[in-house]
């Protein structure tokens, strides 16, 4: 049995990797300041500590005795962090810095979330870990920022990390009522409600959707291989999918039929991104395993009432 610390454990992604954590059998202790997480979605047998990932002495505190940190906690909304620059950019680089630096000091390995947004634009159809990166948010240049602190505390405090870039996660438990939810929550609430799906755009961008439990194997996979070289490794199916086709199988997996309707494309939006997960492969043995129109189906069905 293994101990870990699990910052923004409330969350979407840190919430089932507590539940995958308690199920095999390890301590869970998380920090998370609820902001966009709940209480209700941390599994029965963590530890919840209600605190801020900025704040150095609590961090500190969590870090103590456990065996490794997986650091998810983040302002997760492109949105969201134009819009608050300066208060997302607290938590997501300086709260960051601040979770490696107690990680370096206690000498616990931590795997952390980047994310497909440091490549931008993408200046290649398929996105590897070489493609040169290119952020056009503030978000994404704060994951950026996080790699790169990473590579430097392993230089300078000996701090073993590994930086994952999640592309589009879903899964159940993402919230769709949401200003700031994710294009699946969103399409699949539309379906189930029999209202139309809404499209920004033409509908011909496409995105590297990669399950959640994937993800969470993929984490613990990588934890595994932490090193002061701060590696960072794609997590992603290399399947790209148009949001056109994604809107058809979400009617699908309510049986519905297609009805939809367009918006102007948001400014900025990012055209294609699909992932090469050649390298989490070849470190980690990982690749992703769930397939996008089954993993609908069955969201679906845990949605309907009992
Ligand atoms: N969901 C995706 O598609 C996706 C894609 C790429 C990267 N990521 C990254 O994965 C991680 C998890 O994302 P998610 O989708 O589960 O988001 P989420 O919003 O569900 O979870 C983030 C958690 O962090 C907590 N948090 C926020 N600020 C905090 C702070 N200052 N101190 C402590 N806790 C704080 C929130 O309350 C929340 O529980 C994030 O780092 C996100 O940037 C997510």
């Amino acid at each position: 049995m293994a101990s870990y610390l699990i910052t923004g454990g409330a969350g979407f992604i840190g919430s089932t990797l507590a539940s995958t954590l308690i199920a095999r059998g390890h301590r869970v202790r998380v920090l998370d300041d609820l902001s966009t997480g709940h209480r209700a979605r941390v599994p029965e047998g963590a530890e919840l500590v209600v605190g801020d990932i900025a704040d150095g002495t609590m961090v500190a505190e969590m870090m103590e005795g456990v065996d490794g940190c997986f650091h998810l906690a983040a302002i997760a909304s492109v949105a969201r962090c134009t819009e608050e620059w300066e208060a997302s950019h607290r938590t997501n680089l300086s709260g960051t810095i601040t979770v490696f630096h107690a990680a370096a000091r206690a000498g616990v390995p931590v795997a952390y979330a980047s994310s497909a947004a440091v490549y931008g634009h993408g200046a290649a159809a398929v996105l590897s870990e070489t493609t040169p990166t290119a952020p056009r948010s503030a978000y994404g240049a704060d994951k950026l920022g996080c790699e790169l602190h990473a590579r430097a505390a392993g230089i300078v405090h000996g701090l073993r990390s590994i930086g994952l870039r999640f592309f589009n996660v879903y899964g159940p438990g993402q919230d769709p009522s949401s200003a700031y939810a994710g294009v699946i929550s969103r399409f699949l609430d539309a379906a189930a409600a029999g209202r139309a799906i809404i499209i920004e755009g033409d509908g011909g961008q496409t995105r590297d959707f990669v399950h959640v439990d994937d993800i969470v194997t993929g984490l613990i996979a990588a934890l595994a291989t932490a090193d002061c070289e701060a590696p960072v490794l794609n997590l992603c199916t290399g399947q790209p999918t148009s949001i056109r086709a994604l809107a058809a199988l979400c009617a699908a997996a309510y049986d519905r039929p297609l009805v939809t309707t367009n918006r102007p494309p948001r400014a900025g939006d990012i055209r294609h991104s699909c992932g090469d997960a050649t390298q989490a492969f070849r470190r980690c043995g990982w690749h992703a395993e769930r397939t996008l129109g089954p993993s609908l189906r069955h969201m679906a069905e845990l949605a309907q009432p009992a």
